[in-house]
């Protein structure tokens, strides 16, 4: 069982991506550092921790990491967080406060430590921006020799972002830090737009949760409904599986297609938090960066919706 510490800036499709954690049998989540993005830093952390406790883990600790970006002094939430994820990040879904709370300790100290502690056998996924873990590189940089796998959400290679023609909202919120990560030779998987909008969820699904007849299967309908009705794509019938889809790879690599690169990020002009292959490494061995470009899409979905059916079962 691989240990995982999951990066969240807790949202709808991040608490998805925390439900299938603690429901695959193949990890073993060993904590929660919280970033801001979606919502801010302790709103995000706030709710990570109370849909652990739906979900039946409230043994699982949370933390409170960066507040903004590298290069800026605090963080804004933008309005279109507020619409697709709701003014609670949670699509205005009424949970339980949890009995636990934020810990005290830092998401970077606990970055650090987790990292020298369990080395190669931790993996790291992502799904916000990626300032903790920029930070906890440069406050330790000996990490770089012992970290383990590293998959986030976030990029897009071969299909436009979606805050610009550019860019994917997790890389532009911080692309000094996606730029800082993708060049430290790091073990990196890219899981981007480019595969997280071939998979969806549909109303279908949400249905076959909300069937379960609990509490758990009902908050995550709901949530999940609400984020559907956000996506004009599909006219309110089907959402991207944006988050879900990192926390998959990292269990299922083998239903993704991955290019190996050498990566970099624009950080200034109109392209800034483009994610682009590093044009001076184009002809260096080793490239650090697997970018995922296809996707084998029934299986993530079917997977993703049973994996969750289940969870709720067992949940409240
Ligand atoms: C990413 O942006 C956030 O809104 C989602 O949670 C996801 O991590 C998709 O671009
Ligand atoms: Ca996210």
């Amino acid at each position: 069982m691989k240990k995982l510490i999951l990066d969240l800036d807790t949202g709808i499709d991040d608490s998805m991506a925390l439900a299938y954690a603690v429901a695959s049998s193949d990890l073993e989540l060993i904590g929660v550092t919280g970033t801001y993005g979606n919502v801010y830093t302790k709103v995000g952390a706030q709710n990570a921790l109370n849909v652990l406790q739906v979900l039946g883990h409230q043994d699982i600790p949370v933390y409170c990491g960066a507040e903004h970006s590298l290069a800026e002094n605090s963080f804004i939430r933008h309005e279109v967080s507020a619409r697709i994820h709701g003014e609670n990040g949670i699509g205005g879904v009424d949970l339980p406060v949890a009995a636990r709370g934020i810990e005290e300790k830092d998401a970077v100290d606990f970055l650090i430590s987790s990292i020298t502690k369990y080395r190669e056998e931790l993996v790291i996924v992502a799904t916000g921006p990626l300032t903790n873990l920029a930070l906890a590189l440069q406050r330790a940089p000996l990490l770089k020799e012992i970290i383990g796998p590293v998959v986030i959400m976030g990029g897009a290679l071969t299909v436009p972002g979606n805050v610009s023609p550019y860019a994917e909202a997790n890389i532009s919120k911080d692309p000094q830090a996606a730029k800082f990560l993708f060049e430290s030779g790091l073990d990196i998987t890219m899981v981007g737009l480019d595969v997280t909008q071939r998979s969806q969820l549909t109303k279908g699904d949400t249905q076959t949760w909300r069937e379960v007849q609990t509490m758990s299967g009902r908050v995550f309908a709901d949530m999940v409904d609400y984020y559907i009705a956000q996506h004009p794509h599909s006219n309110g019938t089907a959402s991207y599986l944006h988050d879900p889809s990192a926390v998959i790879c990292a269990v299922h690599p083998e239903w993704f297609t991955r290019l190996p690169m050498h990566m970099t990020v624009v950080t200034e002009g109109e392209a800034s938090g483009r994610t682009i292959g590093d044009p001076e490494k184009q002809r260096m061995p080793h490239p650090n960066v697997k970018v995922c470009v296809l996707v084998d899409s029934e299986k993530v979905e079917r997977h993703f919706v049973e994996t969750l059916a289940a969870l709720f079962r067992k949940a409240i």
